[in-house]
């Protein structure tokens, strides 16, 4: 009796640790979902996509923007606002409208888009194989660098000059890049000495041009353009700030979050973005595009300037097409790890995270957020440490080059 009761019990035992190793070992971490979101796997130097971490497994996607049109998008805007205000730009009377340039991270294929696209618009670049030259070029007030070169503008019959007066990459001693504080300091040295020819301020986000813009332009109303549509860049369009670009987080979170929902269900990958879920949920083709070869969707970006700011004030609002919640008995919870690579860093936690967490809800995700220091890797590695705890995974990293620090924990 006693021994058939143990026979039994170990039986219950053997059973339910079966069934527990079967639940969670299904599915190698290897094999998991897995997206890249915002730093596209890609080499720093030449901007190549590292194909081999975009395709890790069938289910791994990146979700970002389209850094070109974005570009372009920025550049115009600034060439647009100098057009409509050639009356009164040039403050020192010089004949030369002068700016200065925040560079984010010499090496992230965003930060290089916007920097080229600055200088295309502005007549202001030189090629560098086959290509405009990102390289920031110091201090450059006589026009001598060889990085950039002046530009010439034609409005109503005046030819004009267009001079990068000083580009720097903001990034700060401890290594944190798009540094908002670094940018802010910046300003104070460009304008100390040589101020009065800084007719424009441009950076490659607005994290460094809020900070620049408080720092100095607004009070000497100089126009400052910024990109990300962050809520405190659109309020401060009321103030002078000259403009921003939305790089449509609403619908880049959604995604990021939507591809390993699908993976997740075992659906067509297209469910919910360009093919209508059955709770209404779908994207329209103005707001991003999917290049399969790349493995990537890219949100479109819109500028915003004082004609059409008031319609971007939340910037934490998901976007209207995709906020339906779906049912849970058919898209049961999982759990997903997600890191954000630099909790300080303005676009990333002001904007994309809290749209995120307004998407998990909707998604049935229950997301685990890390903040990284955005130095290194690994600071945010040390926290993936049972990745088998995870079903899915998101990862923002420090540098675009490093994906492998983080396949590796997934390969082990
Ligand atoms: C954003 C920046 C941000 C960077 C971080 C960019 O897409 O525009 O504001 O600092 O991503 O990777
Ligand atoms: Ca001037």
């Amino acid at each position: 009796m006693k021994k058939k009761v143990f026979l039994l019990t170990m039986a219950a035992v053997m059973g339910l640790s079966m069934t527990a190793y079967a639940s969670e070992g299904e599915v190698a971490n290897k094999d998991k979902p897995l997206v890249w979101f915002n730093r596209q796997p890609s080499n720093s130097s030449t901007g190549e996509l590292d194909m081999a971490a975009l395709s890790f497994n069938d289910d791994t996607y990146y979700v970002g923007f389209d850094a070109n049109q974005g570009a372009e998008l920025q550049g115009t805007m600034v060439l647009d606002y100098i057009e409509a205000n050639i009356d009164t730009i040039d403050r020192n009377g010089d004949g030369i409208i002068g700016y200065v340039l925040a560079i984010g991270d010499i090496g992230h294929n965003d930060s290089i888009a916007r920097t080229r696209g600055v200088r295309k618009a502005l007549g202001t670049g030189v090629d560098k194989d086959g290509d405009i030259n990102s390289d920031p070029v110091g201090t450059n007030t006589d026009g001598s660098a060889t990085a950039v070169q002046d530009g010439t503008l034609e409005i109503n019959g005046t030819t004009y000059t267009v001079r990068e007066l000083a580009s720097q990459e903001m990034k700060n001693s401890a290594g944190a890049t798009w540094d908002a504080a670094t940018a802010g300091n910046a300003i104070g040295t460009w304008a100390s000495s040589f101020g009065d020819q800084i007719d424009v301020v441009v950076s490659n986000n607005d994290g460094m041009g809020m900070s620049m813009f408080n720092a100095w332009s607004k009070d000497n109303q100089v126009p400052t353009f910024g990109y990300d549509a962050n809520n405190d860049a659109v309020a401060a369009i009321a103030e002078g700030y000259g403009g921003t670009i939305s790089q449509h987080a609403d619908v880049q979170a959604y995604l990021t979050l939507r591809v390993l929902r699908n993976a997740l269900d075992g659906v067509d990958i297209d469910t919910g973005i360009g093919t209508a879920d059955e709770a209404g949920n779908v994207l329209s083709e103005d707001v991003y595009v999917y290049n399969e070869e790349e493995r990537s969707y890219y949100a479109l970006n819109v500028a915003v300037t004082a004609d059409n700011y008031q319609e971007f004030t939340d910037s934490t609002k998901v976007y209207e097409p995709v906020s339906n919640q779906l049912d849970e008995s058919s898209h049961p919870r999982k759990s997903v790890w997600l890191n954000i690579y630099n909790a300080a860093d303005n676009f990333l936690s002001s904007t994309y995270q809290p749209l995120l967490q307004n998407y998990d809800d909707l998604l049935n995700l229950d997301v685990e957020y890390i903040g990284g220091d955005g130095q290194t890797e690994s600071n945010i590695t040390n926290r993936l440490g049972n990745p088998s705890q995870y079903d899915a995974f998101a990862i923002n990293m420090v540098k675009t080059d490093n994906a492998a620090s983080y396949t590796s924990l997934l390969n082990q």
